[in-house]
């Protein structure tokens, strides 16, 4: 069965509930005091895990699409990927506010100190420059360069993988894994790009 216009358009609306209830479910959390000892941190956690899962998601499409034959489902791939800045925004702005309290020299300093912060950092502008460019017009003034900056996604995805692997201390099991699975999604993004060059290589 091929997906229609329409069904896709539903599978957007699914994915833009689906990411905005965890936002309102931890609020409410927050708000009843059922956010743990040390409510900062869990926010922050939390946000970064939500970035991480849904930058996934989005490298998860294109493979997706393949195995499916389903092409309507690439139109996934934006509001993913929008979700996923909006969580690392959040993700940021609950560090700066709720932990360094706004002391713009004290996050200058920690971020500079910490390998960890400069790679989310990087993170944060990559994802800043995608979701500024991924507006219709620049897209279209753009040209062949849109797709170029856009692959930068896949550093991306892996430089938050690092990022997540060197902010735990101790429990480096479950970023492991994570890291395992960008490494292998990255794997399945160049095969596909190989198939691609060598069918344009025998088309000239
Ligand atoms: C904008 C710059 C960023 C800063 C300043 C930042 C800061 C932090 C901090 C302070 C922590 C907690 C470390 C601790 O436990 O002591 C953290 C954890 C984390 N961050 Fe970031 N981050 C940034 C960007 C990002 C981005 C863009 C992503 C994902 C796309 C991300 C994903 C994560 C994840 C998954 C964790 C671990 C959460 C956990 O332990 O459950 N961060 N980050």
């Amino acid at each position: 069965m091929r997906i229609s216009l329409r069904m896709a358009g539903a599978f957007r609306a699914v994915v833009h509930i689906c990411a905005l209830l965890p936002l309102i479910w931890l609020y409410l959390r927050v708000q009843s005091g059922q956010a743990g000892g040390d409510p900062v941190q869990y926010i922050i956690h939390f946000l970064g895990k939500g970035a991480l899962n849904l930058l996934l998601l989005s490298l998860l499409v294109t493979p997706l699409v393949r195995v499916l034959k389903q092409g309507q489902l690439l139109q996934l791939r934006r509001p993913l990927g929008l979700w996923a800045f909006t969580y690392a925004c959040c993700h940021l702005l609950a560090y700066i506010s709720f932990d360094l309290l706004f002391a713009w020299r004290l996050v200058l300093d920690e971020i500079v100190k910490r390998p960890y912060l400069v790679l989310g950092m990087s993170v944060w502008l990559v994802l800043f420059a995608l979701a500024i460019t991924s507006i219709s017009a620049i897209r279209r003034k753009m040209g062949k360069r849109w797709q170029q900056l856009h692959n930068l996604v896949y550093c991306a995805t892996l430089f938050a993988g690092v990022h997540y692997y060197w902010s735990v201390k101790s429990e480096v099991i479950e970023p492991s894994i994570y890291l395992a699975l960008i490494v292998f999604l990255l794997l399945i993004r160049a095969k596909i790009y190989k198939h691609k060059w060598r069918f344009l290589w025998r088309l000239s």
